[in-house]
């Protein structure tokens, strides 16, 4: 523990869409990182519950649920568990996994529009959308597509261009046609909304964004560039059956939006706080959502961290801000906003139906969840976008996992089975070789403190190797099975040295590769309340575990992966074109 004391985080990543099962590039630049921060804050001894769900409404929902044959609801509910169980499986520690069709989603969702509406804030508006004739009926967000008016790039999304990252609004865009009927026979007319009043809020908002200067440099930018380009007042109620009811102050169908749903980016960040409330309720303290987001009730000592990939920074610094600054309650604003560029596969898309790109349910009948985790965040899409690719994964796992990691732990905990009868030695005096390691350990651990203290994957996974690393170099130096000969005592030094060194490895491993690190920490028979983040000014670490312990070596902790793998899974995912 550091001595800032016990902090109070609340984790959230940004809430997948419910259609389809989510790609490692998904994993890897929201959850997985959050996931990572989640389990190291936690170990730090900090006050930490992790927050997600998935983002059920919309238009994609629909329309899969269409191509499936199927109601929505059956979708999301059988969706939803797929993506349950998906992040179970790679061991995502949510303390809740909720969902925004739930009711304390749509409940909060009205509320806030009411308290909107009556601080003057939301207004009906007569606008102009996309209407497809064949199909009798208007074409919200992503039922129509064009070419994007910004950069022209022609499969742009009614709602967002793929290619140059805008918000677009559908009537924008160029040659539209539905992707209900497929139709070019569509044309604009009159629809009813309410709108959200950014525009009263963009003093508001700017000044937030300004002050929180110690936002991660993407998420900033963005959000700054959003601004400068002004806010506009925008729609938060689509002609759609499948979302949150637009009710009026009596609680019934609010007139003339009875067929009508709010938007799914409006509801879907409210359902952070709704999930929470979820998670208070389930574990039989509804009132503790208050102390992560209500600030007249503590939230203003939680710090609030969010998870996303980039594309996700506007509708988290502005639109959901919008809504929280608007109510002008007490809620809990973002701390920490901390974006990820994309994943690619080999430079490229992700595509399910081109077979490219391996899925989160394909990987783990592939291989084990941390050789993916220690892949994905040693190469997390940081500074810029990051290329998946076999060659890298391969070498990744068989460098740093195997040959680093594995070999330390198996090699140290063998030697001391067969030649000090699986105990951690008791003798002899530690010399310069200790020293030299207990200098680089105390160095190397508080910059991996730091690393993930700023929120920085790579440098926190580039620094946990070099940590391993160092631990190799230590037994090459200390040679005990060379001293063994000639000095027990000395060989004594370094097993003990090496089996605490070994203890090191799997504590600091707990945040990427959680499995693994387990099955370290049992094998060298430290109990589950003594696996807490190792403090770097402590000069006992490497005296730690209890003179004369028992321990068991593991199993072989990593299996490399052979040449013969990667051209057979090139063959069946995808790899260099
Ligand atoms: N489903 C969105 C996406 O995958 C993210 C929603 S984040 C939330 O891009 F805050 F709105 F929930
Ligand atoms: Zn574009």
């Amino acid at each position: 523990m550091t001595d800032t004391g016990k902090r109070r985080i609340l984790i959230t990543s940004a809430l997948p869409y419910i259609n389809g099962v989510k790609h490692l590039g998904n994993l890897a630049g929201s959850m997985l990182p959050a996931d990572v921060y989640a389990r190291v804050t936690r170990l730090m001894g900090h006050e930490v519950i992790y927050i997600c769900a998935t983002d059920e409404h919309g238009t994609p929902a629909e329309l899969a649920a269409q191509a499936a044959g199927i109601s929505v609801k059956e979708y999301c509910d059988a969706q939803h568990e797929i993506q349950r169980k998906a992040g179970e499986q790679f061991l995502l520690s949510y303390d809740f996994f909720g969902r925004s069709s739930g009711e304390s989603n749509h409940r909060l969702t009205q509320e806030f529009a009411q308290v909107l509406e009556a601080n003057g804030l939301i207004e009906e508006r007569t606008s102009t959308q996309v209407y497809d004739v064949e199909a009798g009926r208007f074409l919200p967000d992503r039922y129509v597509e064009g070419t994007c008016p910004h950069c022209g790039y022609e499969k742009a999304r009614g709602d967002q261009c793929d290619n140059c990252g805008r918000l677009l609004d559908p009537i924008d865009l160029i040659d539209p046609y539905s992707v209900v009927s497929g139709s070019h026979n569509v044309e604009p007319r009159e629809t009813r909304h309410l709108f959200l009043l950014q525009s009263k809020l963009e003093d508001d908002i700017r000044s937030w964004v300004e002050a929180s200067d110690h936002w991660p440099q993407l998420a900033r930018s963005i959000a700054l560039k959003w601004l400068d380009e002004g806010l506009r007042d925008r729609s938060i109620t689509r002609d759609l059956s499948w979302g949150v009811p637009v009710i009026g102050a009596d609680g019934n169908p609010r007139e003339g939006f009875e067929n009508k749903v709010f938007y799914v980016w409006f509801d879907a960040p409210i359902e952070y706080i709704a999930a929470t409330q979820d998670w208070a309720e389930a574990k039989g303290e509804p009132e503790a959502w208050r102390a992560f987001w209500d600030t007249s009730a503590g939230a203003n000592e939680t710090e609030y961290v969010e998870f996303m990939g980039k594309d996700n920074v506007a509708f988290h610094t502005v639109s959901f801000p919008a809504t929280l600054i608007g109510s002008k309650q007490p809620w809990k604003l973002v701390d920490k906003l901390k974006a990820f560029n994309w994943v690619t596969w080999y430079g490229g898309k992700f595509s399910t139906s081109q077979n490219r790109g391996v899925f989160m349910d394909q990987a783990l009948d592939l291989l084990p969840t941390d050789y993916w985790r220690w892949y994905l965040i040693a190469n997390a899409p940081e500074g810029s976008d990051a290329a998946f690719t076999w060659e890298g994964f391969q070498a990744a796992v068989n460098s740093d996992l195997a040959n680093v990691l594995g070999n330390f732990v198996n090699r140290i905990t063998r030697y001391t089975a067969s030649k000090f009868d699986g105990q951690v030695p008791a003798a002899g005096t530690p010399g310069e070789d200790e020293a030299w390691i207990a200098e680089e350990l105390a160095t190397r651990l508080k910059a991996l403190s730091e690393h993930y203290g700023a929120m920085e994957f790579r440098k926190a996974a580039a620094e946990t190797r070099a940590i391993w690393a160092a631990g190799n170099e230590y037994l090459t130096r200390a040679e005990p099975w060379v001293k063994y000969k000639s000095d027990v005592d000395a060989a004594a030094v370094g097993v003990r040295t090496g089996l605490n060194l070994a203890a090191i490895f799997g504590i600091i491993a707990q945040p990427i590769i959680p499995a693994t690190a387990s099955r370290i920490l049992d094998a060298l028979g430290i109990p589950e309340g003594n696996r807490n983040w190792p403090d770097h000014e402590d000069d006992g670490l490497l005296d730690a575990l209890p003179r004369g312990l028992a321990i068991t070596p593991p199993d072989v902790l990593f299996v490399k992966i052979e040449d013969s793998q990667v051209a057979e899974w090139t063959e069946r995912f995808g790899g260099e074109a």
